[in-house]
């Protein structure tokens, strides 16, 4: 079943001395449920762009962009609100927890704007989720006492924490050693698997990539599939 759709999206933006700036052009892309999708590309190729309009953050300057099976365009900012809170999930490559909150608070945080039992037993779902990551013991610490590879396993598990369909993660290891890296990401690939959300990986890095079952490249804004076959 198909969560999001881009149909020949492009995102332009304004410069206030020269013309446009094409960022993204003509992007077509499913994710279905379950998917586990990767975007390689470079520094300043789109990556953040394409997650953003992905995470409804930003909205395509022409093309259509569909959740399921229904155009975004015709949404309110309330009901993309309500899509991106309880559908989505977000890891970007600095963490973004907040400070001065425990590790605890910070996976707790998105249940906040959650009803029923996500909102009353909170404490109780983030613990059981930071257990899943396996900092259940750190669950008092506050982030600047936690390594770079906890931290991410703390925004990965608030990424988690209401359930969401789809799990967008921006360089999620970009600001990790490589090891570090490898582990988070193996981390991140198995607890998406788990809970049974897609997974839209983007990344410069090939060897994170190849975790994913789907691999596209994405080079000066344009998005191509690349062929199984030549996947070392
Ligand atoms: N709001 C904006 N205004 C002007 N240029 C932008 C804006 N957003 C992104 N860009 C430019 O678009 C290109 C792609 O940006 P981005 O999506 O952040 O790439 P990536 O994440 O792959 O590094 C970059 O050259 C960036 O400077
Ligand atoms: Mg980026």
């Amino acid at each position: 079943m198909s969560l999001i759709r881009l149909e020949q999206v492009t995102r332009t933006v304004e410069l206030p001395d020269s013309d446009p700036l094409t960022i993204l052009s003509g992007i077509d892309l499913e994710v279905s449920v379950g998917d586990r999708i990767s975007v390689v590309g470079r520094s300043g190729s789109g990556k953040s762009t394409l997650l953003n309009v992905l995470g409804m953050l930003d909205s395509p300057s022409t093309g259509q962009m569909l959740f399921e099976g229904r155009p975004v365009s015709t949404f309110s900012s309330g009901q993309r609100d309500r899509i991106r809170g309880r559908d989505l999930g977000f890891i970007f490559q600095q963490f973004n927890l907040l400070q001065g909150r425990t590790a605890l608070e910070n996976v707790a945080t998105p249940l906040l704007y959650a009803t029923g039992r996500q909102f009353w037993q909170r404490d109780r779902i983030a613990l059981e989720i930071l257990d899943k990551v396996g900092l259940a013991d750190r669950a008092s610490s506050m982030p600047e006492q936690l390594s770079g590879g906890e931290q991410q396993r703390v925004a990965i598990a608030r990424a988690l924490v209401r359930g969401p369909r789809l799990i967008l993660a921006d360089e999620p290891t970009g600001a990790l050693d490589i090891e570090t890296g490898e582990q988070v990401m193996a981390l991140l690939d198995e607890v998406a698997k788990e809970s049974g959300a897609a997974l839209v990986t983007i990344t410069h890095d090939p060897k994170i990539a190849q975790l994913a079952d789907t691999h596209y490249h994405l080079v000066g804004g344009v998005l191509s599939a690349v062929d199984q076959s030549v996947m070392t």
